[in-house]
């Protein structure tokens, strides 16, 4: 197995106001029943990931707990210096725009293509990215990465698969942000 470009280990997003404490305490083994009732909610519980070239990470989590956001956000900072570029559409959810700010991350942001007949966003199709890369100065911006979202808020999803493929031809990893994909349904 090859060197991981993206690596995160034991983050922990625990919310109240004893969070910090009882996490202290509990030497890393939180129970997020017995944090529960002594008024912290437990978002995120001792994740670890590694991204290997080559290989696709997806983050889910139900809105609202803010578990996406935190794993998301240390995605980010592990993908990128402070200074780097991601590439990302302008459809992604403020926790990332919040990471690139607090850690000085440049986002280059592209559009995504319009339904008139709908009003909503279309997909990400392989050829508007293609077209997007056309149009990016790689030799003059450090880009370190590319951020999908996928299904999008109003439930469309991409064909991942061919996008990655794109962005892994330029060596660059892929995040997709796959919050909304926990009220998907798969037939
Ligand atoms: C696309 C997307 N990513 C991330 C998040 C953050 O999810 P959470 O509230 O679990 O942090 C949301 C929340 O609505 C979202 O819509």
């Amino acid at each position: 197995m090859s060197e991981p470009v993206i690596k995160c280990e034991n983050v922990y997003k625990i919310f109240g106001a004893n969070a910090e404490k009882m996490l202290k305490d509990s030497n890393g083994n939180v129970d997020a029943k017995t944090f529960q009732e002594n008024g912290c909610i437990v978002g995120v519980n001792n994740a670890s990931f590694e991204v290997s070239k080559g290989e696709m990470l997806v983050v889910m989590g139900l809105s609202g707990v803010n578990g996406a956001s935190g794993l998301i956000q240390s995605g980010i900072i592990a993908m990128a210096n402070p200074g780097e570029c991601i590439l990302m559409p302008r459809n992604v959810h403020i926790s990332v725009i919040k990471a690139c700010a607090m850690q000085n991350i440049i986002p280059i942001f592209f559009d995504i293509e319009f339904s008139l007949e709908t009003g909503h966003y279309r997909p990400i199709s392989t050829k508007w990215l293609k077209k997007v890369f056309q149009n990016i100065a790689f030799k003059k911006k450090k880009i370190v990465g590319v951020i999908l979202v996928s299904p999008y808020y109003q439930g469309y999803a991409s064909d991942l698969e061919p996008l990655i493929r794109i962005c892994h031809q330029k060596n660059l990893p892929v995040l997709v942000d796959e919050a909304h994909g926990s009220y998907t349904r798969i037939n």
